[in-house]
């Protein structure tokens, strides 16, 4: 078989770890040709590929990034995009393409199965926010990224007295900010999911300060919305999927803090730092076995479906269901765990 890889979308740690399991599984166990295309959906549609080998992977398990590069490419933007896919695919004489990506990656990865493309997905970003998968690829690692930078904080803000609001990734979603918020002991936590009061944050703030801490941790998802009526926050531009682009919450967030309490307040954006570096054992071995089934699914001519965990299980799933809406937070998760800290 001639089999295809590309990586398209936001980059997460764990791609180039996923990269290598379909390169290792098809060269070793089916004796397949491995073929990978530059920069996700664009380089498919502009004939732009490497040839890939176990030899060429050798070093990828622990690198972050993808050694294919990636872009918010989306054929069905472009004039003749989707047929230019078709046509790339079939001068490489490819016989299944695993996409791995997000919403938008395999969206179109969805739109193509549908057009005969012989396509199987594999799940990653940092947001979590996929449905029909218990998780995806590279949010473990910023989860882990985001808790050690709010353990750090926690030191400065004790040594100053201040509040220090930490904005995380999570356009959709709150993901991030919720594991990372409990983990990091967050006084509070704002998520896309729960429109917030900003008056609510401040009392968390003052009831816990009236105790004798005075120095506080908020951590805020990029995608955080006061709730109608409350603040207002400037709107975002769109990139070529329409969604928005974030960052800056937090600048809004702390000084309505500082404004309502008078407690001294700071920001940190965590920003792409959460998307760099070397994934944890856990995407590693998530990738690894995402990776492997991918492959065994374009060998069972699976097209059209997404590798995906549920429990302790790698199962498959119609890649339609994965993008049909984004992944909320569990909101038992929020309202039983994460805010009995609050304040
Ligand atoms: O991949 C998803 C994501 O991490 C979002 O949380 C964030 O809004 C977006 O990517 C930023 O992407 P970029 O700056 O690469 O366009």
């Amino acid at each position: 078989m001639r089999l295809a890889v590309l990586t398209g979308g936001g980059d997460c740690p764990g791609l180039n770890a996923a990269i290598r399991a379909v390169v290792r599984k098809g060269e070793v166990g089916f004796s397949d040709q491995l073929i990978g295309y530059r920069d996700g959906w664009r380089g498919v549609m502009e004939g732009d590929s490497l040839e890939l080998s176990v030899a060429a992977c050798r070093g990828l398990l622990p690198r972050g990034g993808t050694v294919l590069g990636t872009s918010r490419t989306n054929p069905y933007k472009k004039e003749g995009g989707s047929r230019a896919v078709l046509k790339t695919l079939e001068r490489d004489g490819v016989d299944a393409l695993v996409a791995i990506g997000g919403e938008d990656t395999l969206g179109v990865a969805s739109r193509l199965a549908a057009e005969g493309v012989p396509v199987v997905g594999i799940p990653k970003t940092i947001d979590n926010d996929l449905s029909a998968t218990d998780v995806t690829i590279g949010f473990d690692t910023a989860v882990e990224v985001a808790a050690e930078a709010i353990d750090r904080l926690h030191t400065t803000a004790e040594s100053h007295d201040r509040v220090i609001v930490c904005e995380v990734m999570g356009r959709h979603a709150g993901w991030i900010a919720t594991y990372a918020g409990i983990a990091g002991g967050a006084a509070a936590i704002l998520v896309p999911e729960e429109p917030f009061d900003i008056d609510a944050v401040c009392s968390y703030l003052e009831r816990r300060h009236a105790k004798g801490r005075f120095a506080s941790i908020v951590v805020t998802a990029e995608g955080a919305l006061p709730a109608e009526g409350t603040i207002s926050v400037a709107s975002p531009e769109l990139d070529q999927f329409g969604h928005p682009r974030l960052g800056g919450i937090s600048n809004t967030v702390a000084a309505e803090i500082e404004k309502r309490t008078g407690f001294e307040s700071r920001v940190t954006i965590l920003g792409h730092v959460q998307r760099g570096g070397t994934p944890t054992a856990f995407d590693r071995v998530l990738a690894t076995r995402f990776g492997t089934a991918a492959v065994d699914a374009a060998h069972e001519g699976a097209f059209g479906q997404m590798v995906a965990l549920h429990g302790p299980a790698v199962e498959r799933v119609p890649i339609a269901e994965a993008v049909a809406r984004p992944k909320r937070l569990d909101r038992t998760l929020f309202s039983s765990v994460a805010e009995v800290f609050f304040g």
